[in-house]
Formats: structure tokens, sequence, C-alpha cells
């Protein structure tokens, strides 16, 4: 039979506390029969020796080997009070009644320590517990999980085949028509124009869904926020003012760079602003304002637009969803990738009046000296 390494080296190192104690005993129980009687000060200390063996006996084995301790140094003991003592018969008594202390000390240090002992097995237990839900509950996360990306992949090839299935059939139908002989002219400028939109649409596409499937690292540096709204609003500012909406800026005084990629940061906001322009049908103002709070950077984005259904809330940053005629529905999954990899949240909030008000929280970078971009 193979004999388990634990196990043995467990019965070696009762073996060694077994001797250790019998040596104790041994000992005390020696040095009583080698010193003379004269020396009554040294049967004293001698006597009181058996408590180191019996209390190691109690501590190591519970109170049965606080017993054995006791009584095997009784039985030792004994003799030499019978041979030695039997003259003083009233400091023979003492060394009698010192031998049921033994006992007591051996019994009750057995039971304090097999109680112990039996409350940290039990600890010990309940922490094993624990690791084992702890893994288990590790092993389900990580399937859910898995479970979910497989589920994300899924809804997104379906997601992606409609949309390019849709530009295709119109570039189908518009190839189709363009094949005839007697096409005029203007219907032959009309359909090579749908193609043209067409493809374009397909191309912006696939780079949107480029940017989400293979989102560059980015380049962290210091960047005033302050600085990168205001190149937002010069590049957006002259297509929405003919519609009527004003771009206004709020920025708090002071408030700290951030730690970003400006480019990508710059692609987010400029996300978020042109959809703000898109829900607004009317003239109205878009709010791009920067403040500071708990060592984080807020920029956001206030719209006057339409809004949205507190039953799409949940859905807005999915791949693919759109409410708009040629969107890609991408926009705002992009952005939220990158503010998530810039270790920041975006939230939408609904507006108590009229619109929607987009938030990037970002943490803010310390040296505020440091050279704005
Ligand atoms: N400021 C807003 N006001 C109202 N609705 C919004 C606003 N921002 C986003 N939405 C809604 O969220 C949807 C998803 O936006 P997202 O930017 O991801 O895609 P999109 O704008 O539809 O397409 P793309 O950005 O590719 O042009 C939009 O179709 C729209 O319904
Ligand atoms: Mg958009």
């Amino acid at each position: 039979m193979v004999q388990n390494p634990v196990d043995s080296r467990s019965r070696r190192a009762t073996y060694a506390r077994a001797a250790v104690v019998a040596a104790g005993i041994g000992i005390a129980s020696l040095l009583h029969f080698l010193t003379p009687e004269s020396l009554i000060l040294w049967h004293n200390i001698f006597q009181r020796l058996y408590y180191l063996p019996i209390v190691y006996a109690a501590a190591c084995f519970g109170w049965r080997g606080g017993l054995i301790a006791a009584l095997s140094s009784a039985i030792l003991y004994i003799p030499h009070i019978l041979i030695s003592w039997h003259h003083m018969p009233e400091y023979a008594m003492n060394q009698y009644a010192e031998i049921i202390i033994f006992f007591l000390v051996g019994t009750i240090t057995g039971v304090l320590a097999d109680r112990e002992r039996k409350q940290r097995e039990k600890l010990e237990a309940t922490t094993e517990q624990l690791s084992k839900v702890n893994r288990e509950l590790q092993d389900s996360f990580e399937q859910l999980k898995r479970a979910d990306r497989l589920s994300a992949i899924g809804h997104l090839s379906a997601s992606l085949a409609h949309e390019i299935r849709n530009p295709l059939a119109s570039i189908e139908g518009a190839t189709g028509i363009l094949d005839q002989p007697d096409i005029s002219e203007e219907m032959r400028k009309e359909f090579l124009e749908v193609i043209r939109k067409e493809s374009r649409r397909l191309n912006r596409l696939l780079s949107d869904l480029l940017d989400f499937a293979r989102p560059r690292k980015p380049e962290f540096q210091p960047v005033d926020p302050a600085k990168l709204i205001d190149s937002v609003i010069s590049l957006v500012a002259p297509t929405v003012e003919r519609n009527g909406i004003t771009l206004t800026r709020r920025v708090e005084p002071s408030s700290p760079f951030v730690r970003s990629d400006p480019e990508q940061l710059k692609q987010v906001i400029l996300n978020l602003t042109i959809n703000a322009a898109q829900a607004m049908p009317g003239p109205g103002e878009i709010e791009l304002a920067v403040s500071a709070a708990d060592g984080n950077v807020k920029i956001s984005v206030k719209d006057q637009g339409s809004g949205i259904p507190e039953e799409d809330l949940d859905k807005i940053f999915d791949p693919f969803f759109t409410t708009k005629e040629n969107g890609t529905g991408l926009g705002l999954s992009v952005a939220h990738q990158i503010v998530t990899q810039h270790g920041g949240t975006i939230v939408a909030q609904r507006n108590p009046d009229r619109g929607m008000t987009f938030s990037v929280v970002l943490p803010a970078y310390e040296a505020r000296s440091a050279q704005a971009l």
C-alpha cells in the first residue's frame, strides 16, 4: 500500500511529541531519584518540572494526553514519595496533593486545547468552503462572460448582415435599372447617385466597424478639455449654424487636464455633438461643458432635441442600434469603447425639460501646468 507522505509526516511529528513528553517526565523523575533528600528545595523545583510535559501533552493531544501525562508523572513520582518521604508524612501529603493538581492541570489544559483545536478546524473548514464557493462563483462568472460574448457576436453578425444587405440591394437594383438600354440621362444620373451614396454608406459602416472591432490603443497625453471642446465647436459650428443651432461652451475656471488620447477623445465628443445636432429638428442650443469633481473631469454635451425614450436608454450603446435612416448605430458604441479604454465612464441622461445630456467622466491629469494639446 502506498503511504501518503502527509500522513507519515504527521505520524512522525506525533511520535516526536510523545517522546518529548516521555523524556520530560523521565528527566523530572530521574532528578528526584538522583538528588539527595537533604536538598529539599531542589525537590520542590523538580516536582514542578512535571507541569511542563503535562501541559505540553495536553496542548498536543488534548485532555486524554494531559491525563495520561499526569498519570505517568504520578506513577513515577509516587514511589519516590513512598521511598524518600515516608518519615515526613506531612510533606508526603503535600506531594500527593500536588499530584491531584497534576491531574487537574492536565485535564483542564487538555479540554481548553481541544476546544481551541475544534474551533480552528471549524474555521479552516469554513475557509475551505468559502474558497470553494468563491471558485465556483468565479467559474460561473467566466461561463456567463463567455456566453455573453458569444451572444454579442451572434447579435453583431446578424445586425451587420442586415446593415450590409440593405445598401447592397439598393446598388443591385440601381445597376439593374442602369443596364436597360432606353434609360434617360436624368435617370442614369439619379441611379448613379444612388450607387455612390450607398457605396459611401458601406464604406462608412466598414470604417466605423473597424474602429469598433479593432480599436487603436490610446496614446495617452495630458489634454486640456477646454481646448478640445473648442476644436469640436469650430468643426461642427459652420454646418449646424445653418439650421439655427448655436453651440455654447461653459468651462469651469481652472478645470484640470485629462489623461487621454486627444484624437480619440475628440472623436467621442464629436460623435456626441453630431448626435445632439441630429436630434434637433429646429433651432436651439447645444451646450458643451467642462467641470471638475473628486479628481475627475466631466465633459458633457447637452441638447434640446427629441430625447431618447426611457425604454431605448439601455440600448443606445449597443452596436448597430440606430433610429436614423442613414445611421450605422456605431457612433455611441465606439464612444463607449474609447471612454472605457480611458478608464472613464459615459452616461446618457434625459433632461428635465427636453433633450439629452451625454456626460463623459475621465480621471483628471494631475499636472495642470503640463503641455496642453
Ligand atoms: N443626443 C441624442 N438625442 C436623441 N437621440 C440620440 C442622441 N444620441 C443618440 N441618440 C439615439 O441613439 C442612437 C444611436 O446613436 P449612435 O451615435 O450610436 O448611432 P447613430 O447616430 O444612429 O449612427 P451614426 O453615429 O453611425 O451616424 C441614435 O440612432 C439615436 O436614436
Ligand atoms: Mg451617431
